[in-house]
């Protein structure tokens, strides 16, 4: 308190108006990346960076408040334990172990992973209980599947960005190949987010005008303009950045910022994300993949059966298949 404080004569007692309140957990690259987008596209107001290394959340949280005055006056908080994410509207979960070492397979940080999300979701949970989860530690749909478990979370309140990355991806190659603006490419990828993505060129439009009503053979067959070059580098050029980087956080960032969006503008948005989709597009088990959804204020609204060929709908339930066998090797 100051001196100055004296002269403010409180006029009612002061109470902080419905503002959505967001919990970013883990304060690595993506993470604070999130951050950052969240505050640079004035998402919240009130955000606290957690992480188990709480000089490190510290440290984050003061950075980004030395610069609130750019960005409309943000409360920035910084938590260790997870007690000050309490009635967070959205909870955004990127903690993870990083494979490591040569034998370190993706599996092993898998594992590794969800003993941390064991630790951390029921006490956000239990402080949050009519939060929205999101999450985006890798691999994204089984640690979705994991935390819908740990947390009992409904599947439509408790989802991945997915394969909203890949759908981002997707049109921006596209749209590069055309040399038309990527807003103007409408296109998803659906399934794993990862190598066995699978992106729908049925219902890839430039414009409103359909890719396949123009393009013959358009990424099958024989493909005699090598679409299909574009199908392996939806589900490469991630992992080509991250060999140089060290990792991305870039895109995943902004795609994360996106769903945020959807949901707090009000607006809701049509994207491909990923949750339990058992009953839709003929899945018959609990498995986490992305289909387009209709994501709305409080989560997931709709899921859209859109139609597919053949080969996608075989595509889509190997991918199916391979996130099956991952979540089945979980142990809770
Ligand atoms: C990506 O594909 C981080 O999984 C994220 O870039």
């Amino acid at each position: 308190d100051s001196s100055f404080t004296k002269l403010m004569k409180p006029m009612k007692e002061f109470t902080r108006g419905k503002i959505p309140k967001i919990s970013v957990v883990g304060a690595g690259q993506v993470g604070t990346a999130i951050c950052a987008m969240l505050l640079l596209r004035k998402l919240t107001k009130y955000l606290v960076v957690l992480d188990i290394n709480y000089e490190l959340a510290k440290a984050e949280a003061f950075d980004f408040q030395h610069g609130s005055v750019f960005l409309g006056d943000p409360r920035v908080v910084p938590c260790g334990d997870g007690s000050h994410s309490k009635d967070s509207d959205v909870v955004i979960i990127t903690a993870g172990a990083r494979p490591s070492g040569k034998d370190r397979s993706r599996l092993d940080a898998m594992h590794k992973t969800v003993e941390i999300l064991k630790e951390a979701v029921p006490k956000l949970v239990d402080l949050s209980p009519k939060a929205t989860f999101l999450i985006v530690s890798n691999p994204a749909d089984v640690m979705t599947y994991a935390v819908q478990r740990i947390g009992k979370l409904p599947r439509h309140r408790c989802f991945t960005t997915g394969c909203h990355l890949e759908s981002a991806r997707f049109r921006n190659l596209i749209a590069a190949r055309l040399r038309v603006p990527p807003s103007q490419v409408q296109g998803f990828v659906i399934g794993e987010h990862g190598s066995s993505a699978v992106p729908v060129w049925s219902a890839v439009s430039v414009g409103g005008i359909r890719l396949n009503d123009v393009v013959k053979d358009l990424a099958c067959g024989k493909d005699p303009e090598n679409w299909a070059e574009i199908s392996e580098l939806v589900t490469t050029v991630g992992s080509a950045v991250g060999k140089v980087k060290g990792y991305t956080n870039w895109a995943i960032a902004l795609t994360c910022a996106d769903i945020v969006e959807a949901m707090c503008s009000g607006r809701g948005k049509i994207a491909s994300v990923g949750t339990d989709m058992k009953g839709f597009n003929g899945i018959k088990d609990n498995i986490v993949l992305s289909l387009p959804c209709l994501v709305t204020a409080g989560g997931i609204s709709h899921v859209f059966e859109m139609p597919l060929t053949d080969v996608e709908k075989k595509k889509l339930h190997a991918s199916a298949e391979i996130l099956l066998e991952a979540q089945c090797s979980l142990k809770f």
